[in-house]
């Protein structure tokens, strides 16, 4: 099994990133270096995510340093600065409907962004052993898949947003580089996760906030599009254990094996809602509102997840309903961290509506 002394987590302050250093630091993971959290802080990155964290470990293992992996001399300063050993590159743009409505910050940030971080590990490791980078990436690169079947690590890129077209080139340079130049790489190709401190622009928490604030929840199409869903900490183990003990040069699908259905998810969490607020159910399913579809919307996604299982001996832990249950307890505990979010840039963004939103039906 691999370790490192000091790992570069971008994109530390988002959902992903703030849960994976929490896994790091905390008992389980059998780390004991430290960890460099760097992140730009955009819209989607939230310090509160590891304040309690960063009160305890600050300054001994844990390390906050403000900035745009875009940024050459930064991100090589502060590689040089802490003896990175190890990258675990979270960072990016990560919302589809954003990247619909402005692509750009996608290809500046995914691509870009990886390009340079990558280029720099590249240089600064040089004849050094036991260094890493995992690429922390997303099932969508494979595209959108009809009634049956599911991806593998064998199945051919074919995104169809410009979020999954940047994280597809992002994927492409990651692995470039290990042929290339010889670093040592992973890449994991995960479903959608889900847990606390998601920004509330996602599925889920976006459906959850609404149903406190009796606002409609706006389904995309018929709602019959499926997700494969997996628990944010069981995503956390996985890419430890691909950095710990995957092969160079490979790729991992992760998934939860939980399909479901939109609709049939917002219904069971509006019933979860309903259950721990003490209101009825159909307070908040008659909430549900079917609205414009998402432009170029992927289908279905399901994932083989066979490879990290039997290579790695990774399962996922979380049982489905008790995971939505503790995500809508955390919203529920959360007022100040939702009241912070909310804020802003958010309101504006939600507000907007995102064009194609429009025409629902309240
Ligand atoms: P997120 O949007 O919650 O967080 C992204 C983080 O990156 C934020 O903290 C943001 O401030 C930071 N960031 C953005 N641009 C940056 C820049 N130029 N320089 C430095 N930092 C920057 O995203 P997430 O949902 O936590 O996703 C994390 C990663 O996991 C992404 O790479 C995403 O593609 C991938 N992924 C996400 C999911 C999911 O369901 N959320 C599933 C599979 C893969
Ligand atoms: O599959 C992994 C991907 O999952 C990650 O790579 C992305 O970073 C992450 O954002 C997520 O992408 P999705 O587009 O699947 O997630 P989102 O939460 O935006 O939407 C989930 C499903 O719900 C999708 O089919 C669109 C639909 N949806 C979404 C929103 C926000 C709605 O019906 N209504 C909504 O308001």
């Amino acid at each position: 099994m691999r370790t490192y002394s000091a790992i570069l987590v971008s994109g530390g302050a988002g959902f992903i990133g703030s849960n994976f250093i929490r896994y790091l630091l905390g008992p389980e993971s059998g780390f004991q270096g430290l960890v460099v959290n760097v992140d730009a802080l955009s819209y989607a990155g939230n310090l509160d995510n590891l304040s309690d964290l960063a009160a305890g470990l600050g300054g001994t293992r844990y390390f906050f340093e403000r900035a745009d992996i875009c940024d050459r001399a930064a991100v090589e300063d502060i590689v040089a600065r802490y003896r990175i050993d190890a990258v675990c590159h979270l960072a990016a743009e990560s919302h589809v409907d954003r990247s619909i409505m402005g692509p750009e910050a996608f290809v500046r940030t995914n691509v870009l962004g990886t390009f340079t971080l990558l280029d720099v590990v590249r240089q600064a490791w040089r004849g050094r052993d036991g260094v890493w980078f995992h690429q922390v990436s997303t099932d969508e690169v494979y595209g959108t898949l009809g009634p049956s079947g599911s991806f593998s690590e064998a199945s051919p890129y074919a995104p169809r947003s410009p979020y999954s077209a940047s994280k597809a080139a992002a994927d492409h340079l990651v692995m470039a580089y290990h042929h290339s130049y010889g670093l040592p790489v992973s890449v994991s190709n995960c479903g959608n996760n889900y847990g606390p401190r998601q920004f509330p622009e996602k599925l889920v928490p976006l459906m959850i906030l609404n149903m406190l604030e009796g606002k409609r929840l706006p389904v995309y199409g018929d709602g019959r599009q499926v997700r494969d869903w997996l628990y944010v900490d069981d995503h956390a183990r996985a890419v430890w254990a691909i950095m710990r003990g995957g092969r160079p040069g490979h790729s991992y699908v992760v998934g939860g094996g939980n399909e479901r259905e939109n609709l049939s998810l917002v219904e069971r969490l509006a019933d979860i809602v309903a259950e721990e607020t003490g209101a009825g159910a159909e307070l908040y399913r008659g909430l549900i509102t079917l609205v414009p579809d998402r432009p170029g919307h992927d289908r279905r996604y399901a994932l083989d997840s066979g490879k990290i299982r039997r290579e790695l001996g990774w399962e996922p832990r979380m049982e489905f309903d008790r995971g939505l249950r503790e995500t809508v307890r955390w919203y529920l505990d959360n007022p100040a961290w939702i009241e912070r979010v909310r804020s802003g840039e958010y309101r504006r963004w939600l507000d907007s509506n995102y064009g194609w939103r429009q025409g629902g039906k309240a």
